[in-house]
C-alpha cells in the first residue's frame, strides 16, 4: 500500500475514536435537555412550593437542577447560576425542616458540633479525623480547656449568613447585609478591617487553621502579642479551632488558646469534633459531595444548615472570573492560590446551587447593592 492510504486509515481511526469519545461525553450541562428529564411528584411538588411565583423558566430551571452533570466546566457552571440569579428566590421550609433532621440525625450539631466535657469525658481518648490511626486522651489540663457545654443556643438565629473567602467578595459591596444577619460565619481568621463594606465586620464565629498560624505567627513560638492584637477586630466571638485533626495541630492549637487567655481576650475558644468531622463527611458523601477534607467552609456551613433558620452564603464560587467574566483574585484579600483541599470546589459549587433552587439554602455571589430583584 502507498503511504497515502496508511495517512488516510490512521486519520479515519483517530477520527472516530474522536466522535466516539465526544458522544460518550454528551452529558454536560449545556447539552442537558429538560425532554429527558424524569422528575418524580415529590419533586415536582418540591419544586413548585419553592419556585411559588416565578415565571415558567425558572421552574423548569430548578427541574434541570435536579439532575447531576457528568463533566464539570466552568462556564456552563456560571452561566446556570446566573440564570437562577433571575427568580427570586425563596425560602422553602418543608425541604429546610427535612435537610436539618438529616442533619440532627447523622451528625447532631447541636451536641456534638465542638468537644465539651458533656460529650467528652475526663480520660476519653478522641480519634483524630484525618489520622484515624492516632489518639489523644483528653486529660485534666486539656478537659479544663473545655467549654462545659456545647456553646450555641438553640435557637441559635434566625438568619445566619456563612462567609467564604472567595475573590468574589472583592467590590461586591456584601457588608451591609452580612452585618444584618443575626449570626455570621467566618473562616481562616479572614481580614475585614478597612473591607467592611464588601464583608462586613459582625462576627460571631471565625475559624482559625493552624497553618496560618506558622505562616503568619511563626507558630507563637516568638512574639504573640501580634496575634492577639490581630483577633481583637472580631471582639468576643467563637474562635472554631480544629484542634484533633491531625496530631501536629493540637500543640498550636492549644497555644492559640493560652495565648488568648494571657492576653486576656475576650474571643472564645472552641474546639471541633473530630468525631462530627468524620460523621459530616459521611454525610456530605451521601449528597454527592465526596470530598476528602471537607473545606472548612463546608463545615461551619454544615452546622449553620442545622442550627440556623435560614443560612445566607457569601464568597463560595470557584471560578478564577466573576459572572461578568473579569479575572478576580482566590481570596478577596490577597492572590495566593489555594491548597485544593481547602477551598469549594466545582462540584461541591453545584450542589450548593442546587440546595439553593431547593430553598435550603441562599447562595450569593456578585454584587449585593443595585439588584433590587435579588435582595
Ligand atoms: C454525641 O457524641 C457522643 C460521643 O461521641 C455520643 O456518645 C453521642 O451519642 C452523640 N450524641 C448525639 C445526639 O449524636
Ligand atoms: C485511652 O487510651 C489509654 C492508652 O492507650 C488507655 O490506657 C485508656 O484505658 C484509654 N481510655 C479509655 C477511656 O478507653
Ligand atoms: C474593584 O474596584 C476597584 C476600584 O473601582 C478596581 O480598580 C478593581 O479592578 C475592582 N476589582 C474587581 C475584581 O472587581
Ligand atoms: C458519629 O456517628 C457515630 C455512628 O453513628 C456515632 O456513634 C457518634 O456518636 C457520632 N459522633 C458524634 C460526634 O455525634
Amino acid at each position: 500500500m502507498k503511504l497515502w492510504s496508511y495517512f488516510v486509515i490512521v486519520t479515519g481511526i483517530i477520527f472516530l475514536f474522536g466522535l466516539i469519545f465526544n458522544l460518550m461525553n454528551r452529558t454536560d450541562v449545556k447539552t442537558f435537555s429538560l425532554s429527558y428529564i424524569r422528575v418524580n411528584k415529590e419533586q415536582i411538588r418540591q419544586i413548585l412550593a419553592t419556585q411559588k411565583a416565578n415565571p415558567p423558566e425558572c421552574v423548569e430551571l430548578s427541574k434541570l437542577l435536579t439532575l447531576t452533570p457528568k463533566r464539570f466546566k466552568d462556564d456552563d457552571f456560571i452561566d446556570l447560576f446566573k440564570k437562577t440569579q433571575k427568580c427570586t428566590w425563596y425560602r422553602n421550609s418543608e425541604a429546610n425542616q427535612k435537610f436539618r433532621a438529616r442533619l440532627t440525625n447523622c451528625c447532631n450539631a447541636i451536641q456534638n458540633f465542638t468537644v465539651t466535657q458533656v460529650n467528652t469525658a475526663l480520660g476519653a481518648n478522641l480519634t483524630y479525623d484525618a489520622q484515624p490511626k492516632k489518639q489523644i486522651t483528653i486529660t485534666e489540663d486539656i478537659f479544663n480547656l473545655l467549654p462545659q457545654t456545647e456553646p450555641f443556643k438553640l435557637p441559635l438565629s434566625k438568619l445566619c449568613a456563612v462567609v467564604g473567602n472567595g475573590g468574589i467578595l472583592t467590590n461586591s459591596s456584601c457588608g451591609e447585609e452580612i452585618d444584618q444577619a443575626d449570626f455570621v460565619f467566618r473562616c481562616n481568621l479572614a481580614p475585614i478591617v478597612g473591607r467592611g463594606d464588601d464583608v462586613g465586620l459582625k462576627t460571631d464565629l471565625v475559624t482559625a487553621n493552624p497553618s496560618i498560624m506558622s505562616i503568619k505567627y511563626q507558630s507563637l513560638n516568638f512574639r504573640r502579642k501580634p496575634f492577639w492584637e490581630s483577633t481583637k477586630v472580631y471582639g468576643k466571638a467563637f474562635i472554631l479551632l480544629p484542634a484533633f485533626s491531625y496530631l501536629s495541630n493540637t500543640g498550636i492549637v492549644f497555644k492559640v488558646s493560652y495565648t488568648l487567655e494571657d492576653f486576656g481576650s475576650k474571643l472564645q475558644p472552641i474546639y471541633l469534633n473530630p468525631s462530627y468531622i468524620v460523621n459530616i463527611t459521611q454525610f456530605w458523601k451521601s449528597v454527592g459531595v465526596s470530598e476528602t477534607r471537607l473545606s472548612s467552609g463546608l463545615i461551619v456551613l454544615s452546622a449553620a444548615l442545622e442550627l440556623c433558620d435560614e443560612v445566607w452564603l457569601y464568597g463560595f464560587w470557584p471560578f478564577s472570573k466573576n459572572m461578568e467574566g473579569m479575572k478576580i483574585f482566590n481570596h478577596y484579600y490577597d492572590n495566593v492560590p489555594p491548597k485544593q483541599s481547602a477551598h469549594v470546589m466545582p462540584r461541591e459549587f453545584y450542589r450548593l446551587l442546587q440546595l439553593h433552587t431547593k430553598g435550603i439554602l441562599k447562595l450569593r455571589a456578585g454584587k449585593c447593592k443595585n439588584k433590587p430583584t435579588d435582595i
